[in-house]
Parts: C-alpha cells; structure tokens; sequence
C-alpha cells in the first residue's frame, strides 16, 4: 500500500479494506468481537440492504469467494459474481472501466482477488465515495480477512493470545495468507512468532519483523501453540520446481512431528490442503486441526468486515 493512500475515512472509520497493514489494535478487536457474534449464531439482520456487492476474482478460489457470496446475502444485499474468463476485462476492457460500469448499476462494494499487487488500492482510489473495495487476496502480498479469520480462530481456540507461540510453516515468501497472518498477530500482541521454512521459501530478512526464523520443522514448532501450515504455491514466480516427496520428508507436519508442539497445539491451514505435501491426512482430519472452523470464521469475519463498512457509509450519507 503506498503512503498517500488511506483505508479509513476522515472520522478514522474503516473505507476500505486493503490490507491490515497500519490498522489499528482497536479495529481489529472491534471486527473480531462482532465476528465472535456471528460465529456464535447472532442475528443476520439486514445491515446491506439495497447494497450490491460484487465479486470479482481473476484468481482462482472456493473458500474466500463462497464466504464474501454468503456474508453478502446473509446481510440483506444483492450479489453480482464476475467470472474472469466470461468478463470484459478478457475482451481487452481495462479493470477501472469495469469497475466504473459496476458502479453505473449501483454497485457499492467490490471484494477484489488479483494475483497482480496494487490492483485493490488502484480500484479504491478510483471509486466514488459511496463505494468500498475489499480484499480479497492480493498477489503474495496480503489477504486481510484471512488473517483476521485466522485470529478470530485462534482467539477461539486459546483464548488471550499474549502469551502464545505460532509457527508458520511452508512456502512462506510466496504467502500472502502467511504476511496477512504475522501482520494481525503481531498487531493482536502474539510475542512469539515463528518462521519456519526451508531456505527457498525463506522471505527476504526484511520482512516478518520480530519473528523467529527456522529451517527445521522439529525445531520450528517445538513446544507451540499454533501450527499453521501452507500450502507451496507452485502459480506464483520465485523459487524453482518443488521435490515433493522430498519436501514431505522434511517439512510434512505428520503425527509424531506434531507431537513435539505442545500437548493442546492446534493445525490451522488456510486452505486448499494438499494432502500427503504439507500434511498428512491423519493430522488434517484429526482432533487438534481446526481447517474447518477457520472456513466456518472466514462467513463470520466477512459479515463483520461488510457490516462495518456498510455501517460507516452510512455514517458519512448526507
Ligand atoms: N484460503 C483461501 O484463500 O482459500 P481460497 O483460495 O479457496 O479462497
């Protein structure tokens, strides 16, 4: 995000939501308690009635994409879905035309996928002031309701997260789950973070600030709380060809590895799993992983992050 461009509005409410990178503590606490409320059954209510939202996502996706879809109606509005390859933009239309004829037909929020950064903050930049743009993954950079659905899981699962530890485990420097991920726990006070990949998917010593850096996976989530797995994300530039059984020998989370977390650690994995790679099926579908109630949070973090949205526009109506 560049460092004229702002997500909240004058008042300091929230805009956008580009990435949670400069968000502040508070925010963050307020999304994660009103999703709270969602996950626990609390009324949908009808918070976007006579908003449009549209998704359009020029990646590939099923979680992320279905949960904006169902937050949306869940919460009175209507929903356009924009297939890439049936979209203008395939015709040679540029994004921002796209965008401006959306808005002719009254849309007001767009959730944006892109495997190209800076493509959300161009599009926010563009829209009138009704409109809000939402990430919803942006290239290896940031993936916003992600790692709020992956606090809100963790919050759930271990309570206060001030004394917790947490490895991120796997193809890390091409991750924009792993970088939203390390951005809300830092911002929430998680004081032990950890890194833990083979040095290809190592990030730049740059990034990740605070964090611990391994390149053993026994050693790397030694006695943690949290082990969060990802998946290689062989689509993206950077790094060579993976030797995948090789990468299983050293980096699968299996059972007897995941017994030298601690006893209660939980298995997060944002999704899609690549059974046999990163992890084997008896940890995914086992007692201590939690994939599927990271899917059931992202529904009620994207209600929460609609909602606030929804609510601030209003705020700012004449
Ligand atoms: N976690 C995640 O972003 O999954 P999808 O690619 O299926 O949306």
């Amino acid at each position: 995000m560049s460092s004229t461009f702002s997500q909240l509005d004058a008042a300091g409410r929230l805009r956008h939501l580009v990435t949670l990178d400069g968000l502040p503590r508070t925010l963050l606490e307020e999304l994660l308690a009103r999703a709270e409320g969602f996950a626990a059954g609390e009324a949908r209510g009808d918070t976007l009635a006579g908003i449009t939202v549209a998704n359009l996502f020029a990646e590939p996706s099923t979680r992320t994409r279905a949960s904006f879809e169902l937050a949306a109606l869940r919460l009175g509005a209507y929903v356009v879905n924009l297939d890439n390859t049936l979209s203008s933009r395939a015709k040679g239309e540029t994004l921002l035309d796209t965008v401006h004829t959306l808005e002719a037909l009254r849309v007001g929020m767009f959730i944006i996928r892109d495997a190209e950064s800076g493509v959300q903050e161009r599009v926010a930049r563009a829209v009138g002031n009704e409109a809000a743009v939402v990430s919803a993954g942006e290239s290896h950079l940031s993936h916003p309701t992600q790692g709020l659905l992956d606090a809100l899981t963790l919050k759930q699962c271990k309570g206060e997260l001030g004394a917790l530890s947490i490895a991120i485990v796997g193809d890390v420097a091409r991750s924009r789950v792993a970088r939203s991920a390390h951005r809300a726990f830092t911002t929430l006070g998680v004081p032990d973070i950890r890194i833990v990949a083979p040095r290809a998917m190592m990030p730049e010593a740059s990034e990740f600030a605070g964090c611990r850096r391994f390149d053993s996976l026994e050693a790397g989530i030694a006695g943690v709380d949290a082990v969060m797995m990802l998946r290689i994300q062989h689509e993206r530039a950077g790094g060579g060809p993976v030797d995948l059984p090789a990468y299983h020998r050293e980096f699968g989370l299996t059972a007897g590895r995941l017994a030298g977390a601690a006893p209660r650690a939980i298995v997060m994995h944002p999704g899609p799993i690549n059974r046999g790679v990163e992890i084997d099926p008896e940890v995914a579908d086992g007692p201590q992983s939690v994939i599927r109630r990271q899917v059931a949070n992202g529904l009620a973090v994207r209600m929460a992050v609609l909602e606030l949205l929804a609510g601030a526009r209003r705020a700012r109506a004449p």
